[in-house]
């Protein structure tokens, strides 16, 4: 039996998917996996039992990664399962920044009282006439989980679209539609898009991205749409280019003091992953990585440990060990269980930084004695019998 705690709500969509082995229990300190959203786990003392946290988003900043790391356990996030929300919310937000929909529904609130709103409408609707999407360039920085869908849908709408990001996963490319043209520089988007849209994690390499020097080189009456984070732009050049109306609008999920009302900016209160189904999603994928996890020990979207995948345990005894990227750990693990006669069906050791991860199947069980002797060896943090 496997006890989970949840340090926020959690969908139930997602909690649903545990079987009858799972019990959710009320207390951290007996939990041996945490499901968190937003709660601050930095501030939390850390219960011995627990080997694995989940947080059902993608940012990790709520969680002391340095500890869990060395004390092995391994944190999980859900990369991509608020795509579909913020893709959603991008197309949105080329629709609202060609046409004046948000002034013409203010327009008819105030016109409430008018008995002949209909006419009045018909004269004043070329007010907030815009343009079409469809036939247009949209340039998108960064193809991952979030741009590339918006890719796809804009070139469903009818856009062309172009894509820059010379990172991108093979997952990521092979999910492309044909119809989007691979961008090999910056200048290409900036120099032929009407729209541009960036994708990317906030680093050194990105902060400030759209800075003077690239508004400079795009077309003039551009929109910049920022649905990635706020200080990918710097809001500087951003408030120059607007105010000389180099750029057209610019729409941003980021409400900063900057932008908040600033005429020709649209901007949200981070609505990208505020759906329904995005939550959904995320608690699904955090509940699938746990149970495969602690019932396979197997790694997917983790953050401190390195992927590791060896299916369902077929052999009779399968174990899990953290430990520090060392030479020579695979030597003394595989030399304290020969010392007992056990035979190795399967291994698999993967470091990443500091850290790495062995998963052995064994064709007997491993004694309480063996499991002590590794669990003493230097730079191991967990040992843990899957089967
Ligand atoms: N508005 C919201 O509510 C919301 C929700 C989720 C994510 N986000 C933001 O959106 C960003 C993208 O999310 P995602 O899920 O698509 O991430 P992702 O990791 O799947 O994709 C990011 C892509 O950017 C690429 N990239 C990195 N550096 C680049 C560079 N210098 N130039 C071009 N491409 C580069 C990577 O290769 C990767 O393909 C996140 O970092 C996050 O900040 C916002």
């Amino acid at each position: 039996m496997f006890q989970y705690h949840c340090l926020n709500p959690i969908s139930k969509t997602g909690l649903d998917l545990f079987s009858d082995q799972y019990r959710n229990t009320e207390e951290m300190k007996d939990a041996d996996a945490v499901l968190v959203r937003s709660a601050k786990m930095t501030e939390m003392e850390l219960p011995g039992s627990l080997c694995a946290v989940a947080r059902a988003g993608a940012g990790v900043n709520n969680i002391p990664l340095a500890e869990c790391s060395e004390k092995g356990i391994v944190v999980f996030n859900t990369p991509g399962a608020n795509a579909n929300g913020v893709k959603e919310l991008v197309i949105a937000g080329m629709l609202l920044a060609s046409r004046d929909i948000v002034g013409g529904i203010e327009w008819v609130e105030q016109q409430k009282n008018q008995e002949d709103i209909g006419k009045l409408a018909e004269k004043q609707k070329k007010k907030f006439a815009g343009c079409e999407i469809a036939g247009k360039k949209l340039g998108i920085i960064g193809l991952g989980a979030i741009g590339s869908m918006v890719a796809n849908a804009a070139s469903g709408l009818g856009m062309e679209v172009y894509g820059f990001d010379p990172f991108i996963s093979i997952d990521a490319a092979w999910n492309l539609s044909r119809t989007i043209h691979h961008s090999k520089s910056l200048d290409e988007i900036y120099t032929k898009c009407d729209y541009i849209t960036v994708h990317v994690p906030l680093t050194d390499d990105t902060k400030g991205m759209i800075n003077r020097e690239s508004i400079g080189k795009m077309k003039d009456g551009v929109v910049i749409l920022n649905f990635a984070r706020d200080l990918l732009v710097d809001e500087e050049a951003l408030i120059e280019g607007l105010r000389e109306e180099k750029i057209k609008k610019y729409v941003t999920d980021f409400a900063t003091p900057a932008v908040a009302g600033l005429p020709g900016t649209l901007v949200t209160p981070h609505l990208g992953a505020s759906t329904e189904e995005a939550e959904e999603n995320c608690a699904v994928m955090a509940v699938k990585e746990l149970r495969d996890f602690l019932e396979n020990g197997n790694i997917k979207n983790s953050v401190n440990f390195p992927a590791c995948d060896m299916g369902t345990c077929v052999a009779v005894c399968r174990i899990a060990i953290t430990h520090k990227n060392i030479p020579n750990m695979i030597h003394h693990v595989t030399k304290i269980l020969g010392a007992e006669g056990l035979n190795i069906a399967d291994l698999t050791n993967k470091g990443r930084g500091e850290y790495a991860y062995t998963l052995i199947d064994l064709e007997s069980a491993a004694s309480k004695e063996t499991l002590t002797e590794l669990q003493g060896l230097e730079g191991v943090s967990r040992v843990r019998v899957i089967k």
